[in-house]
């Protein structure tokens, strides 16, 4: 029977906060872990300490179901589940490519330590190919129950601001297992989900391994693909919101992650990528993604090229120029700043000598704390007034549905700079206002 499984999730960020409620939600007995206590005392007074629609709610249920504690002790984790999913941070590591993995290390021998029993660890971390078989070695090293503890690797697709939806009704399931035994215990995991309908690959636990990282490398070279041909369109008078409409309509292309601008930033693509191409230098098979050395230059040249659009608008020099910025968040339904694009412009225009006034409906406060040196407002229209450059960073609905003509009469000058192809330019024209986006004429 599935639902006799007791779930721990260990570390309680974007990813494992929304496993463990949306676990407890299917109806398991779940117990969330963390290092971090005032984290795990927000959660357990059903407070969730970043921005996720839906998720809030769906912790209160969990909550009050009775189904879902938290705690800070892995030997409580170990003494409790019998299925334990790792969920835990790989940050770049500081003045390196590769993924830091000693959260993942540390959480994995603290917990095997206590584990008495037969049980299954499911790492879901995103993690270079071959770790799971190392952290095999030394889980079973230091584990009481010695080989009768099996490690499986089931990535996480998850995007912010969709983690419930992506966790309830994922595109796939990936298995990354070394026995019939760990699949199926899986299977009864996941089952509400597979019955759903959902497809599951069941394989061993590099290539789940590899998986993810491969899609991301590939989501990531789709948005850089369009922004390097947003280069070509400005060099030679060419469209490139008209370009990717019609690339898109290929289906063997797709319109999604084809938006040109900005391009990707977060806690996820960026540093995915660098750890992907550290990974392979390590295998001896760095030639073969060397490309996405580019990928990551193209993506770091739209925040520069960025910059320049916004100088070239303020008429050639951004000494004392106003600028209005709107986002903060490296994408919309996020509070999320990590390697944002936002703030990463809005500080080089700082840098550059404007004087920048941001408004983000969510990622205030963390980017009061991460930049102090920007001013903050508390509106689109308070930042705008009296601004000579209004620039659009981060798309969210609320900036898509600004009535330019009521804008105009707050900025001390009408120019507008779209870093996301969000706004109709002739909509915008039509009001008075100069409109430039990157990549169009
Ligand atoms: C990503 C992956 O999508 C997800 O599967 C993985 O689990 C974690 O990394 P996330 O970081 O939440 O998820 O954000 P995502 O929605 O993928 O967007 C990434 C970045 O790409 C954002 O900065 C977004 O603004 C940018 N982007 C996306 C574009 O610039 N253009 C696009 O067309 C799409």
């Amino acid at each position: 029977d599935g639902a006799a499984h007791r779930l721990t999730v260990i570390g309680t960020g974007y990813l494992g906060a929304t496993h463990a409620v949306c676990m407890a939600a299917l109806g398991y007995q779940v117990l969330g872990v963390d290092v971090d206590a005032n984290k795990i005392e927000r959660l357990a007074a059903g407070e969730v300490p970043f921005f996720e629609p839906g998720l809030p709610e769906l912790l209160a249920k969990a909550l009050d179901s009775g189904r879902l504690r938290f705690t800070t002790s892995l030997a409580e984790a170990a003494d409790f589940g019998d299925v334990h999913f790792l969920c835990v941070g790989t940050p770049q590591r500081a003045g390196s490519y590769a993924a830091d993995l000693r959260h993942v290390e540390a959480a994995l021998i603290t917990l095997a330590r206590g584990l008495h029993r037969r049980a299954l660890v499911v790492g879901k971390s995103t993690v270079p190919v071959g770790t799971a078989a190392r952290l095999t070695d030394l889980m079973h090293a230091v584990s009481p129950a010695g080989d009768a503890v099996e490690l499986a690797w089931n990535p996480e697709f998850l995007r912010e601001g969709f983690a419930v939806d992506d966790t309830m009704r994922p595109d796939r399931l990936v298995f990354g297992v070394s026995s019939r035994w760990a699949e199926r215990r899986l299977r009864e995991v996941f089952a509400p989900v597979v019955d759903q309908g959902c497809p599951v690959l069941v394989t061993d636990p590099q290539t789940a391994e590899l998986v993810k990282v491969a899609a991301n490398g590939f989501l990531a070279t789709k948005i850089s693909y369009i922004n390097a041909m947003a280069e070509v369109c400005e060099a030679s008078g060419a469209d490139v919101h008209d370009l990717a409409t019609a690339l898109g309509l290929d289906e063997r292309i797709g319109s999604r992650f084809l938006r040109p601008g900005l391009g990707f930033g977060g806690g996820c693509l960026p540093k995915d990528i660098r750890a992907f191409m550290h990974r392979a230098e390590e295998l001896g098979v760095g030639r073969a993604v060397a490309f996405l050395g580019e990928v990551d230059g193209i993506n770091q040249r739209s925040r520069e090229r960025m910059v320049d659009l916004v100088r070239d608008l303020a008429g050639g020099d951004l000494r004392g120029v106003r600028v209005a910025a709107l986002g903060a968040a490296f994408k919309p339904n996020s509070d999320d700043i990590r390697d944002a694009p936002a703030l990463d412009v809005a500080s080089a225009l700082h840098r550059a000598g404007a004087r920048v006034w941001v408004f983000d409906p969510v990622a205030m406060a963390n980017a009061r704390r991460a930049y102090p040196a920007l001013e903050y407002g508390d509106s689109a229209f308070d930042v705008a007034t009296g601004a000579d450059v209004v620039v659009l960073l981060t798309e969210w609905s609320q900036f898509r549905e600004i009535d330019p003509a009521a804008l105009r009469t707050v900025v001390a000058r009408p120019r507008i700079a779209d870093g996301r192809h969000a706004l109709d330019p002739a909509r915008w024209q039509a009001a008075g206002w100069e409109y430039r986006a990157l990549g169009r004429p």
